[in-house]
């Protein structure tokens, strides 16, 4: 295999999150049923797992059902949680293996009971893993889970001590991003360009990237693409310019 001209510490622990669209079209377009592209769909999440830590991503969030998909045909979302608890059962060892820590976000109270206890499972047996942290949001919406964190702060707090406006934002920014911090770079494949709900308050400073790519045929070097054009921009949070992640390598490099 080709060696990736990533590093960990080129890219620092960079939080990479995913809208892996267009599975339904990959399908259709081949004369196929969507379920066929959202099984197309799980080999893709395999590889880009696989191959996030080898382009230095440390952090990955990957949005496998938003809580809006319980519209679709019942058919549909049977399948999609038949292929999810497949991949759970199926990948948990490797993962483990590779030591990928999976967590999963979302409402877990309206899940079928088998996902639940697959989730569980999976949890516990990669709880060590280090060299990815990655995150599948299942039954999803950001601004859900902005609400309950809200709800869980101010719960107990009375109308004439309200908290303050600053410390309130920050206990609900340790809420949200406690565990895998702001995101850095949010993607889209699918040729749309909206963050449908999620990691709204998460991506705040996000650089956005989006590919008409359909998400069956997002491959590892597409990812490196991703990565390479993130590097390439200049994150200012606001302020003033900042050299980009690349300039800064390149300049460490010179000096070596
Ligand atoms: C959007 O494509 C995709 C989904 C709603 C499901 C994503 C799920 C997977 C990739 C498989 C399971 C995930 C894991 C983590 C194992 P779409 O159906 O909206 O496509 P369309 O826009 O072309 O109709």
């Amino acid at each position: 295999m080709q060696k990736s001209i990533f590093t960990s510490e080129s890219l620092g622990a960079v939080h990479v999150a995913i809208i892996m669209d267009g599975n339904g079209r990959w399908a259709t377009k081949r004369g196929l049923p969507r379920v066929e592209g959202h099984r197309a769909g799980v080999a893709t999440v395999r590889r880009i797992v696989e191959h996030a830590p080898r382009v230095g991503i440390k952090r990955l969030t990957l949005y496998a059902f938003s809580s809006d998909n319980w519209r679709r045909p019942r058919k549909e979302v049977e399948a999609l949680f038949w292929l999810l608890r497949a991949y759970l059962r199926l990948e948990s060892q490797r993962l483990r293996q590779r030591g990928v820590c999976l967590k999963v976000i979302g409402r877990r109270d309206r899940l079928p009971r088998v996902v639940v206890r697959e989730i569980e499972k999976v949890e516990t047996l990669t709880a060590q893993g280090d060299s990815l942290h990655l995150r599948v949001a299942i039954d999803y919406s950001s601004r859900d889970a902005i609400t309950r964190a809200l709800a869980k702060l101010t719960s107990g707090c009375s109308l004439s001590e309200p908290l303050s406006i600053e410390l309130l934002r920050h206990r609900i920014s340790d809420e949200l991003t406690g565990q895998s911090g702001e995101v850095d770079l949010l993607i889209r494949t699918g040729g749309e360009k909206r963050l449908s709900d999620f990691l709204l308050w998460e991506s705040a400073y996000a650089e956005l990237l989006f590919t008409d790519r359909m998400w069956p045929d997002f491959d590892a070097s597409d990812l490196e693409a991703a990565v390479e054009e993130f590097r390439r921009r200049s994150r200012r949070f606001g302020a003033l310019p900042v050299p980009t992640t690349a300039s800064l390598v390149a300049t460490r490099e010179r000096a070596q």
